[in-house]
């Protein structure tokens, strides 16, 4: 029987096995927080987010939980999960916990601190770590920016007023996501020669075959289909938000001929394309789904019964039944 804190639990976990930076430096950097905190005066100490000695991930919180030992049996999970779904929630009855991808909160308002996770993709993409650190912290400052007008807290009051379970799980799937695309990348390599060959090999994933059916199926965005596609990046899939657009010219110089995406900037775009790149954007709310779908398997085999609501393409990765 699952509850609230061991769905949370179980996002931490799974997000840390699949961070790009490997668990080593995972668990060297929550031992930095706690060394941070340690440091504070008495007055700073209780502003400190203490969620940070066990969950690096900013964006990733309960936001709201009357009681975090409660079972859960059945939840809803979606891409956004907001105050509608929350009200859907309440009105239909029966449903322990809302998950939703897109921070809400202070998993919205702390956005930006999960960022940092895009120098190693950077990195392991063969930009040298000090450009993508320099280049990065100029776009983290950029985005802490942004969130500051926005009124995080709204849904958070929704769910305090309703008694309901809710939480934010971005970096945790996003992670799931951007370790889904390194495999996949790595096993299909050698068959894959032109940009269309990605393309193609995109089409044989459940949640984008829905998603064109829908009509957002993956498309090229830069660069043409008989391209060579060279090297292949999967950068965009984790790590909070977009990254910095002089990113491209530093991945191009690098080797990397082809991009894949979830979403992208037209900004974003016009450079990739100075820089020679061939650019493909998977989709956002069926890449985000496929993250979600890998954390939802593990939540249903833990018999949970999931609702897919707020633009959830629901597609379930395990044989057998849910244990109930
Ligand atoms: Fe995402
Ligand atoms: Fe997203």
């Amino acid at each position: 029987m699952m509850t609230v804190q061991s769905i949370y639990d179980l996002g931490v976990q799974l997000a840390i096995n699949s961070d790009p930076r490997g668990k080593a430096v995972v668990r060297a950097e929550l031992l930095r927080y706690k060394a941070d905190y340690e440091k504070l005066p008495a007055s700073e100490k209780k502003y400190f987010d203490k969620e940070y000695f066990t969950n690096p991930y900013s964006d990733s919180r309960i936001l709201y939980a009357p009681n975090t030992s409660k079972p859960v049996k059945r939840m809803f999970a979606g891409i956004d999960a907001d105050e509608a779904e929350l009200l859907l929630a309440d009105r239909l009855g029966g449903i322990d916990l809302v998950m939703g991808h897109h921070p809400e909160g202070i998993a919205l308002a702390d956005l930006p601190a999960v960022m940092g996770v895009q120098v190693e993709i950077m990195h392991q993409a063969g930009v040298p770590v000090h450009v993508a650190e320099n280049l990065l912290d100029t776009r983290i400052a950029e985005v802490s920016r942004g969130v500051l007008p926005i009124n995080d807290h709204k849904a958070v009051d929704i769910a305090r007023l309703l008694k309901i379970a809710y939480m934010s799980t971005h970096t945790f799937t996003d992670n799931l996501v951007a370790t889904f695309f390194a495999d996949l990348i790595k096993k299909h390599k050698s068959s894959l020669y032109y940009v269309g060959d990605v393309m193609d090999l995109l089409m044989t994933i459940p949640e984008y075959q829905i998603a064109k059916q829908q009509k957002s199926g993956p498309c090229l965005y830069v660069g043409g289909l008989r391209r060579r596609c060279g090297r292949i990046a999967a950068t965009e899939m984790t790590g909070g938000t977009n990254g910095a657009k002089e990113m491209f010219e530093q991945l191009s110089r690098a080797g990397v001929g082809t991009v894949i995406g979830m979403h992208m900037r037209e900004e974003h775009r016009k450079i990739a394309e100075q820089h020679h790149m061939n650019v493909v954007i998977a989709g956002h709310i069926s890449s985000d789904s496929i993250g979600m779908n890998i954390l939802l398997d593990e939540i249903e085999k833990r018999g949970v019964e999931v609702i897919p609501v707020g633009g959830l393409i629901r597609v379930k990765r395990f044989k057998g039944k849910a244990k109930k």
